[in-house]
């Protein structure tokens, strides 16, 4: 039988990082930097606390918007530490913030209408607003400029069909952090142009030296043009729980619950109860796991530009994103030759965007001796080539 696909299948692709994972499990010498998510378990804490919930009988599904409980303890916390002013109808639980990030573009976004999206950066964007049938489009983000985002090519960019900017800092996958000036010179634009704008802030405790976190949504004439979206996954090593969450004006969040029906209904239970516990008696442990990637992050740059990878330093999450161009490869070759000649798994460039061409992402959420020995088997790989 001829099974006809939608169209819209063309949008998605075999993701590398997907096929990487899938050789890993067949050859368990191979030392892969290519891993999108915290090695550290979940806090004991949190583990301790889901044990209970799950022996109270927190296995039934919760309201569509998530738990009250967790709706209200987020109200603290997104105005201690993002300055957010927000309420408990201002804000929905999601199955991680990629959730959050598929209801937000299917809430704003017509089918034609123009999507702006860092490039590189995070992989998800483009497919899920081509899959409504959006229009995604590359603002380029330049090395030179420690992919930062100038606004004067952001204003450039903008058209009538412009609907919507999508922030990420700190960067997957390039880990800049935007500084506050930038954040402001972009809120000016969005409101002179009037954009709505999803600020990713999925790794915003993940940061380094004395680099601050700003959320947009905190700025003067922001708080109703913002949908900021935050997770548990990396803050917390909590990837495996799926929660995350939106905070946006309410009429936003409320025509994202309706689609939430169709979607995942709603975030596990007793995972939502168990983010409460994280987000109240984990912050020592966060510290712990972001000083240890911190050690990571220097010792991965530095080996990195003595082996003459260049390699600008990431302020934020946890990723290098390093220069290939001097070996003219594309990044895709780099990486396949790397994985069969050096036995270690990077994510190549391209995978980010085209603008990601002549880099390779590298992360460091892998065991510190783990990255010495990579380190080790790239420089031998760069030597011969
Ligand atoms: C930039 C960025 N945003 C969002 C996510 C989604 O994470 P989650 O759905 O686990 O919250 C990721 C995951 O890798 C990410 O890198």
């Amino acid at each position: 039988m001829k099974i006809e696909l939608a169209r819209r299948t063309k949008v998605i692709g075999t993701s590398k990082i997907e096929e990487s994972l899938r050789i890993l499990e067949q050859y368990p010498e191979i030392i892969s930097l290519g891993a999108g998510e915290p090695d550290f378990p979940a806090p004991p804490n949190v583990i301790e606390s889901t044990e209970k919930f799950l022996e109270r009988g927190y296995t039934h599904y919760s309201p569509l918007q998530g738990r009250h409980e967790l709706r209200e303890e987020l109200v603290k916390k997104l105005k201690r530490d993002n300055r957010i002013n927000s309420r408990p109808e201002e804000i929905i639980i999601t199955c991680g913030s990629k959730e959050a990030i598929l209801l937000s573009i299917l809430t704003l976004v017509n089918p034609k209408e123009q999507v702006i999206i860092p490039d590189p950066g995070y992989i998800a964007y483009r497919p899920i607003i081509e899959m409504i049938g959006g229009v995604a489009k590359s603002l380029q983000l330049k090395e030179e400029d420690d992919f930062e985002i100038h606004p004067e090519n952001l204003q450039k960019m903008i058209t009538k069909k412009t609907k919507l900017l999508i922030i990420n800092s700190p960067s997957n996958p390039t880990g800049t952090v935007l500084t506050k000036k930038v954040l402001e010179e972009i809120s000016d634009i969005a409101v002179d142009k009037n954009l709505m704008v999803l600020s990713d802030e999925a790794y915003e405790k993940l940061i380094y030296d004395d680099e601050k976190h700003v959320s947009i949504a905190s700025l003067n004439g922001m708080e109703d043009r913002v949908v900021t979206t935050q997770t548990f996954s990396k803050t917390y090593a909590m990837c495996g729980f799926r929660v995350g969450y939106a905070v946006a004006n309410e009429k936003v969040v409320k025509k994202m619950k309706e689609f939430k029906i169709c979607t995942t209904l709603a975030a596990p239970t007793f995972a939502q109860l168990a983010a409460i516990e994280a987000l109240r008696n984990s912050s020592q442990y966060v510290r712990t796991m972001v000083n240890e990637y911190d050690r990571r992050r220097k010792m991965l740059v530095k080996r990195l530009n003595e082996i003459d990878l260049n390699c600008t330093t990431p302020k934020g999450a946890f990723y290098a994103f390093p220069n290939i161009k001097k070996f003219k490869m594309s990044s895709m070759k780099f990486s396949d030759a790397l994985l069969k000649r050096g036995r270690v798994v990077v994510i190549p460039g391209t995978e980010f965007g085209k603008y990601g061409d002549g880099h390779v992402r590298m992360s460091y959420a892998t065991a510190y001796e783990k990255i010495e020995e990579a380190l080790t088997r790239i420089e031998r790989f760069v030597s011969k080539l």
